[in-house]
């Protein structure tokens, strides 16, 4: 039995600047991962480094923070089964140039960094992720209860 589960998803500032976010959220709905929270935002300096905390030691950290920044982005939450690894597969790998074409990061990413889309890793980092970004009263309950 498939688990059904939430993640967050976010639209990342190159994508939503070319005009990507549509195609996109069709890939999650393709896909069979519901939209059950959805919100366009601009990230600011310290909501991009508390996202990306985890990363504060790494030297990219602060290219990464300013990339997140530089325009809006589209942060969603997804249910569905599995849904955590199946929006990882739709996303593709974190390299957008060694990602396949038809993988979001392959078809509107550029880079290791310019990659489309951010996607949530565990269980546990997806209840942190949707919890960061959205009150429960933002959020929709169980889709097979609506
Ligand atoms: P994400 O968290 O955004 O879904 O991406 P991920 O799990 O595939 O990759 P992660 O290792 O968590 O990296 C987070 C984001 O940091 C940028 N990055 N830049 N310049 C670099 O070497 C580098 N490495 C990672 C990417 O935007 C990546 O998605
Ligand atoms: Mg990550």
């Amino acid at each position: 039995m498939a688990d059904i589960q939430r993640t967050l998803s976010i639209v990342k500032p190159d994508a939503v600047a070319k005009g990507a976010t549509g195609d996109i959220l069709s890939r999650f709905e393709k896909a069979g991962l519901a939209i059950v929270a959805m919100k366009k935002i601009q990230l600011t300096q310290e909501l991009a480094e508390g996202f990306y905390a985890v990363h504060k030691q790494r030297p990219f950290f602060g290219d990464l923070v300013k990339f997140m920044t530089s325009g809006p982005v589209v942060v969603s939450v997804l249910e569905g089964p599995n849904a955590i690894a199946a929006h990882r597969d739709l996303m593709g790998p974190t390299n957008s140039e060694e990602a396949p074409a038809g993988t979001i990061r392959g078809d509107h990413g550029s880079d290791i960094e310019r990659n489309a889309s951010h996607g949530s890793d565990a269980p546990e980092t997806a209840k942190i992720e949707i919890a960061y970004f959205f009150n429960a009263s933002e959020v929709l309950g169980p889709v097979e209860a609506l």
